[in-house]
């Protein structure tokens, strides 16, 4: 069986993403996880979901742009697809979650800058829509920016979101310095393939460590982003919220598309609040292996795909 670590530097690895995007069922099986290549799709699904009662982040895949044309257009479309989802009445329970990378943060020396002020403009698009963005986090090289960037943008858009990693030893210092009134965090485990110097790497202990996390967060002042598939610490979040006494309202949970649908439906009946990750695009490769790896049981469902049957 292929490990995560290995599923993780094929996510990274040019040649694996050929084989994988040029394969015969290879569209089929990321149909699975990803609403779609098109804006239209994106829509489409957003209604979808939100019919049945459920909110939703949508991403616009494309965490390496080859140049910086390629990130502004990446800007471009997600100032779009504000737009759009305004004009179809969606953006009250629909917002953006954004990549740093995507934007440029990875291009040259003054990317970090550039893409500061793509942020930027995402973030004005959706505040003229009437909706938020949360910002993903990305490898350990890119937290100390991604969370600069994002905190120096709160002073004019206090509701952008951001993501904090479980694994990483660090977090629980971030969660502490993240829980001010309003503050909207998103507590994940993390997805990146890490040393063992920065991020816990038992499974045990990330999910402990998750727990601490989630404890500060709850009985902060802020908004947590439960973002988690994980049956055990949704259950001790729920016991978290009657223990601080949090309504529902003021906390949210969040999964992936196509993950615990069933889930994500029981606790949208209970009353909770709910946001499914819609990713779309044409760009899937990076994200479709992070879930792979996540979950080696989903192997075979694409290895079947891979072959075409
Ligand atoms: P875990 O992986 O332990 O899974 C618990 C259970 O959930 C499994 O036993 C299985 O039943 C089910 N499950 C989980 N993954 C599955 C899959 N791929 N297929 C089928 N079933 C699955 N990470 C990051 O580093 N930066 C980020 O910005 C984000 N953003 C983000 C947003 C949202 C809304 C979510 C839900 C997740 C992220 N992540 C992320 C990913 C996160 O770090 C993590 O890798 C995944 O959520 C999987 O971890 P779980 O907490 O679900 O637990």
């Amino acid at each position: 069986m292929l490990s995560r670590r290995v599923l993780l530097a094929a996510a990274r690895s040019p040649q694996a993403r050929r084989v994988v995007v040029g394969a015969p069922g290879g569209k089929a099986v990321v149909a699975r996880f990803v609403a779609g290549e098109e804006r239209a799709d994106a829509v489409a699904a957003v209604d979808r979901l939100i019919a049945r009662g459920l909110h939703v982040s949508l991403d616009h895949l494309g965490e390496d742009p080859e140049d910086d044309e390629h990130a502004a257009a990446i800007t471009a479309e997600y100032v779009g697809l504000l737009a759009a989802l305004d004009e179809a009445g969606l953006a009250r329970r629909a917002e953006v979650s954004v990549k740093l990378s995507a934007l440029g943060a990875g291009l040259g020396r003054s990317g970090d800058a550039l893409a500061a002020d793509r942020l930027r403009t995402v973030c004005a698009a959706a505040a003229a829509a009437g909706t938020t963005v949360t910002v993903d986090m990305e490898g350990h090289a890119r937290t100390d920016a991604t969370l600069a960037t994002a905190l120096a943008l709160r002073a004019d858009f206090p509701d952008l979101g951001v993501v904090l990693q479980a694994y990483l030893r660090r977090t629980e210092a971030d969660c502490r310095e993240l829980l001010g009134a309003g503050s909207r965090v998103r507590l994940v485990k993390g997805a990146y393939d890490e040393p063992e110097a920065l991020a816990f790497k038992e499974r045990v202990t990330v999910d402990r460590a998750y727990v601490r996390c989630l404890r500060l967060l709850m009985e902060g002042q802020g908004y947590p982003m439960i973002a988690t598939h994980d049956p055990r610490l949704i259950e001790i979040a729920g016991r978290f919220a009657v223990r601080t006494g949090r309504p529902q309202e003021s906390y949210e949970f969040q999964m992936l598309y196509g993950i615990r649908e069933d889930e994500q439906r029981r606790l949208a009946a209970a009353g909770e609040t709910v946001r499914v990750y819609v990713p779309y695009g044409t760009d899937w490769y990076a994200y479709f292996m992070r879930r792979l790896a996540e979950r080696p049981a989903n192997l075979a469902f694409f290895a079947r795909a891979l072959v075409g049957r």
